[in-house]
């Protein structure tokens, strides 16, 4: 059994928009070509086709009601949210609500002056950038762009844009979020020594996620017998020291546990409490697992659209304790522990040394 533990107010993770311009093999959404034969209909099914998406107006409406509720921090994902025509729009009405943004991009548009620059001044909390490699081959086999012209090297030279306009600023803290499969599994620690190297301020590795019935399924999930190079892995990252800021101890320990049971329990859990999640369609649910999204009974289905984050953003006591934790849910515990993100000063001193 496993405990939640974590920060105290809301946190949402907002799938803002479908549309992405890369085509990652694994993505959560599916892909592009594969929904156009075959759309997918169940409540929860992520997608990136935009027919279901809500209009800007809306989207906007609704993140006016999110200053002065409980929501203390948004995530805002996609899709990718960077290349959404509203999208500094949004984060204006957030950050003048008082509400923390943390932006999660594929580091593509960062290198367009106009956007990082806003970044900077609307003083967004941090900037989580996907990186699934320091080896470029790996990146771009994995997260091939639709132009077939972007590509690792634009990522990082879009990471290395935003470290340079924050300068000495405290805002944007800047890390990499890395899918780790078993092809990548043991440039782990390496990679993270490259996020330092780039002027992260935080390294996340989070584990791949696929159905059983995916065709990636049996090459990339984590199996058992990968655990001891995982525990290497993260063993030889923590002994780097290096100034950036690493998930918790207890985080390998949370990906083995994925990796042994499919389903398991979690006590107390955040999601339904403190975390909730938006799809580009504007439903809410209890957390992004989707097990969870599954089991929601439809008294529980709501959307943002028309209603108040007061309304929407409800706690759910039935399913604190929750028996539905899978390698979906590992990458939440380092989402609901971002205080300590947002706090590290290792990046930020480096800079200044
Ligand atoms: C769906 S993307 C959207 C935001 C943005 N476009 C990006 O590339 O970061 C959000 C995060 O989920 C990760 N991701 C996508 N599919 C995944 C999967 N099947 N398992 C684990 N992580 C996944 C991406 O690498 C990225 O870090």
């Amino acid at each position: 059994m496993i405990t939640s533990g974590g920060q105290a107010g809301i946190t949402a993770l907002w799938a803002l928009r479908s549309p992405c311009p890369l085509a990652c093999e694994y993505c959560y959404f599916g892909s592009l070509e594969e929904h156009r034969e075959n759309p997918v209909t169940a409540p929860g099914a992520l997608s990136h086709l935009s027919h279901d998406d809500l209009p800007s107006g809306d989207v906007l409406a609704f993140a006016r009601t999110i200053a002065g509720s409980a929501v203390q921090r948004v995530f805002l994902a996609g899709g990718e949210p960077l290349v959404w025509p509203p999208i500094l729009s949004l984060i204006e009405i957030l950050r003048r609500g008082g509400v923390e943004v943390v932006v999660c991009t594929n580091g593509i548009p960062l290198n367009r002056p106009e956007i990082t620059r806003s970044l900077v001044e609307l003083e967004v909390d941090a900037v989580s950038v996907s990186l699934d490699s320091l080896d470029a081959r790996y990146h771009d086999t994995w997260r091939p762009s639709r132009n077939g012209k972007d590509g690792w090297q634009q990522v990082v030279d879009g990471i290395r844009t935003l470290v340079t306009t924050r300068g000495s600023a405290t805002a944007p803290r800047v890390g990499i979020y890395m899918v780790l499969t078993r092809s990548n599994l043991t440039s782990l620690a390496a990679t993270g020594r490259f996020a330092a190297d780039l002027g992260c301020d935080y390294f996340v590795p989070q584990p791949v996620s696929l159905d059983a019935d995916h065709r990636l399924h049996s090459e990339l999930t984590l199996v058992e017998g990968d655990l001891p190079a995982l525990g290497q892995q993260f063993t030889a990252l923590a002994n780097a020291r290096l100034p950036l800021w690493t998930p918790a101890v207890d985080y390998p320990g949370r990906i083995a546990a994925a990796v042994r049971t499919s389903v398991g329990s979690v006590r107390d859990c955040f999601g339904g409490q403190r975390l909730f999640f938006v799809q580009p369609d504007g439903s809410v649910w209890d957390c992004p697992s989707s097990l969870r999204i599954a089991a929601t009974p439809p008294s529980r289905h709501r959307t943002i659209r028309g209603n108040t984050a007061a309304e929407v953003f409800t706690a759910d006591d039935s399913c604190a304790d929750c028996a539905l934790f899978s390698v979906d849910c590992v990458n939440m515990w380092p989402l609901m522990d971002f205080d300590r993100v947002l706090s590290t000063t290792a990046g930020l001193c480096r800079d200044r040394a």
